[in-house]
């Protein structure tokens, strides 16, 4: 027999507190008053394995267990289940997190059954679950409404004055530019990788990265001030989950990203950000000295980094966004701007009778011919290297991908190569444009997308848009959405044909 609970409580705190703190799974011994002690076993991507170990019960007994539990930050669900079973045949849980007027409504679904031999019911298993929940729901409720209160700098902060929490969080904030460098030089000597399996001392970590120890030392307990770093009390620095990120051997290491902020050809830029502001045109011309295109092929150093940086944080979500884009629908496929192909290849590699059409700068295309070699898609594939404003683009197609492209733009080019694109593609209604974008949210929470944006404003000149955006731009081109775009998110946007508005 299967049972199942069902219980939930309206936290009043934003949804990226509420689902940051309730998944950072080390952290529960302290939102949880029935947990002692976490062990994360194992991490795999988004899932994390852990063992988590009780307090003694009113029996004096203490219980462990191992789970595995997977977020899914885009649809705000978490799936976990018991990997040690002991007396349930199964037990499997669902989180599920939805905004709401006065905060985020925290549910919780549990599914189990007891095993034959099992001292317990289901139906006591039932009574038990629910107790619990209902009041360890309350005690989370309670403690993240009081971190959500100390985080907006809200009751009792004490104002402006010294020390006061409106004060505090502005010096955070203002310390931005120094937090980049420390993370960037963290990056840079490779502090996480050296930390990644123990705890180091200074003088260990100095000498592996030829660093002066004291000066060092600063660094670290500056960086351990922020949660990257850990120091203990034998004064050895150890890794923490905001420090695992930044590890070079993880898939879905932030490692390129950090690099790729800390080039000159972005922080240059950056400190114009108030040029861009006053003129709305990009920053690159008065700091680098030309457009940020021409940049990188007057750079090719930078200009290759630059792609790589591209494809690795392209790469992480590959296989979900062509989960939507469905590649064995279509016969041929065109990447416009698909930078060294990779897009494409696993696209390819999906749909084994279709052949594709990777259209680049000639830079890029030429890097392109070793991916889709490896990929063994190359025979497959026809590289064309043209402008796309220009060059007249294949008509051939039924799956057409501008894949972070568009947001490169500002809308006046973005409407003219969606417009060329819809003249490829003529009265072909069965065609289908892809456009993978960043759908900025709406709203005051975080996104990152809304820093994204600020780079498209000062190196490309270009933009992210919310879903509303979106929507208008496609209409003026003679493209409309299929689905209904999700915000917040990577999102593959799929464009079917119509008359233009
Ligand atoms: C942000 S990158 C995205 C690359 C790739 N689609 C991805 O998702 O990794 C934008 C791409 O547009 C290409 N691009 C920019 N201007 C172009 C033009 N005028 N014609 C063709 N490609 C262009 C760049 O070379 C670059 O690879």
């Amino acid at each position: 027999m299967t049972a199942s609970t069902d219980n939930q409580i309206l936290v009043d705190a934003p949804m990226e507190l509420v689902w940051e703190h309730t998944n950072d799974v080390a952290g529960w011994p302290d939102l949880f008053t029935e947990y002692a002690a976490v062990e994360i076993i194992d991490r795999d991507g988004p899932s994390v394995t852990f063992r988590l170990t009780t307090h003694p019960d009113e029996q004096g007994d203490v219980w462990s267990w191992v789970s595995r539990r997977t977020p899914d930050p885009e649809t705000r669900t978490v799936r976990a289940h018991r990997v040690e079973t002991g007396p349930f045949a199964f037990m499997n849980i669902c989180w599920e997190y939805r905004r709401q007027e006065a905060g985020v409504l925290m549910r919780w679904t549990q599914e189990f059954a007891m095993k034959p031999d099992s001292p317990i019911s289901e139906d006591a298993m039932r009574d038990r679950i629910n107790r619990g929940t209902v009041e360890q729901m309350a005690h989370i409720k309670s403690v993240l409404e009081e971190r959500a209160r100390k985080a907006s700098g809200g009751e009792g902060s004490g104002g402006y004055g010294p020390g006061g929490l409106h004060a505090q969080r502005l010096l955070y904030l203002t310390c931005g530019m120094r937090l980049a460098a420390v993370v960037g030089t963290l990056a840079e000597l490779g502090v996480a990788d050296l930390a990644a399996t123990a705890p180091r001392s200074v003088t260990e970590l100095a000498a592996a990265t030829g660093t002066v120890p004291d000066a060092l030392y600063r660094l670290l307990r500056c960086a351990a001030s922020v949660g990257i770093l850990e120091e203990q009390p034998d004064g050895r620095f150890a890794s923490t989950p905001l420090g695992d990120g930044l590890r070079a051997d993880d898939p879905y290491s932030l490692l390129p990203l950090v690099e790729h902020s800390a080039r000159s050809f972005v922080t240059k830029p950056f400190g114009a950000l108030a040029h861009s502001v006053r003129t709305g045109e990009p920053a690159t011309v008065p700091t680098l000295g030309t457009d940020i295109w021409r940049y990188f092929e007057d750079n090719p150093e930078d200009g290759a980094r630059f792609d790589r940086t591209m494809t690795t944080l392209g790469r992480w979500e590959t296989e979900r966004h062509l989960d939507v884009v469905g590649p064995e629908r279509f016969g041929r496929i065109a990447d416009l701007g698909g930078g060294q192909g990779h897009f494409l290849a696993a696209a390819l590699r999906r749909a084994p009778d279709a052949t594709g059409v990777l259209f680049e700068r000639p830079c890029a295309v030429k890097a392109a011919g070793e991916v889709l070699e490896a990929q063994g898609v190359a025979e497959r594939v026809t590289r064309i290297a043209g402008d796309f404003f220009t060059d007249p683009l294949p008509d051939d197609c039924d799956a057409y991908v501008l894949k972070a492209v568009l947001h490169n733009w500002p809308d006046e080019p973005a409407a003219e190569l969606l417009t060329a694109v819809r003249g490829a593609i003529g009265d072909r209604r069965e065609a289908r444009l892809f456009v993978v974008e960043h759908v900025v949210a709406e709203g005051n929470g975080w996104d990152h997308a809304k820093f994204l944006d600020l780079d498209m404003l000062v190196l490309f000149g270009g933009r992210e848009r919310g879903p509303r955006e979106w929507r208008r731009l496609l209409a003026r081109c003679g493209f409309a959405l299929v689905d209904r775009p999700r915000e917040g998110h990577w999102t593959v946007l799929e464009c079917r044909p119509v008359e233009a508005a």
